[in-house]
């Protein structure tokens, strides 16, 4: 049980550690059909399933994307209820199946104002996740999450303890800082991948991201297929990581 993974469809080379994706495209899917965006998002939540479960098919240890940043509120409230019921399934999902699939599902962002249920939820997968142990694999939705909410957090986390006493301000290096965001659990993503054709970051993992090789391509997130995550792949393994050297 898991010691064989399942073979790539072609050969797309060593497989990063951690893939992170911007799931975007969702609404003009929808759009194109003359369906309701909320359409786009549950074919959108399909394709994070069948993505997801390819990632670890062939052992990717980390599979993080982007469901709902700080700003979504701004959209229709019908949309928003559309999305958190989104979540309430999958979640839901993951805690009856998560023990037998071997992957640990996690939750990160300011997950303070979400619904109570969805709360609930996610403390109850967390638990789950914690009890397969450190070698799971990962799968991590961000939720209400935007990255310099996520850093402000983790400058008011360091001035507390400076303030407490247990910390000098001339002691903080970059390791305090990545402890304190919702990401100190995980490695920075090796691959970040933004489908739908828009070339920007939008707030996602700004700390994380430093050295991470960014792969877009105009597919819609809802038409993603595990073709596109192997393209997206052999062309990470034929960039060159120099992390800043030569
Ligand atoms: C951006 O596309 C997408 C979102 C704001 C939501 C992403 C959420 C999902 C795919 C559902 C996830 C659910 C689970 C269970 C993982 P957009 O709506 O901005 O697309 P557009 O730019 O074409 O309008």
């Amino acid at each position: 049980m898991g010691l064989f993974k399942k073979k790539k469809t072609v050969d797309i080379g060593a497989v990063p550690t951690h893939i992170a994706v911007i799931m975007d495209g969702n609404g003009r899917w929808a759009k194109k059909r003359g369906l309701p965006r909320s359409a786009g998002h549950a074919v959108g939540a399909e394709t994070f399933r069948t993505v997801a479960t390819y990632c670890k098919d062939i052992g990717v240890r980390y599979f993080t994307v982007y469901a709902f940043s700080t700003e979504n509120w701004k959209r229709p409230q019908e949309e928003v209820d559309a999305l958190m019921d989104l979540f309430r399934k999958y979640l839901r999902e993951a805690a009856d199946t998560m023990a037998e699939r071997g992957v640990a599902v996690r939750v990160i962002g300011d997950l303070s104002v979400l619904p109570d249920d969805i709360m609930s939820l996610i403390h109850e997968t967390g638990q789950i996740a914690d009890g397969l142990g450190p070698d799971a694999a990962t799968a991590t939705l961000c939720i209400n999450y935007g990255g310099r909410d996520e850093i402000k957090n983790a400058v008011r986390a360091l001035a507390r303890e400076v303030q407490a006493g247990t910390l000098q301000p001339e002691d903080i290096t970059e390791a305090h800082i990545a402890g304190r965001l919702y990401t100190a659990h995980m490695p920075d993503p090796d691959l970040i991948i933004r489908p739908s054709g828009e070339i920007r970051v939008s707030n996602f993992l700004l700390w994380q991201s430093a050295y991470s090789e960014y792969y877009f391509t105009d597919t819609l997130w809802p038409d993603f297929k595990t073709s596109d995550m192997d393209a997206a792949i052999a062309d990470y393994n034929r960039r060159q990581r120099r992390f800043g050297g030569v």
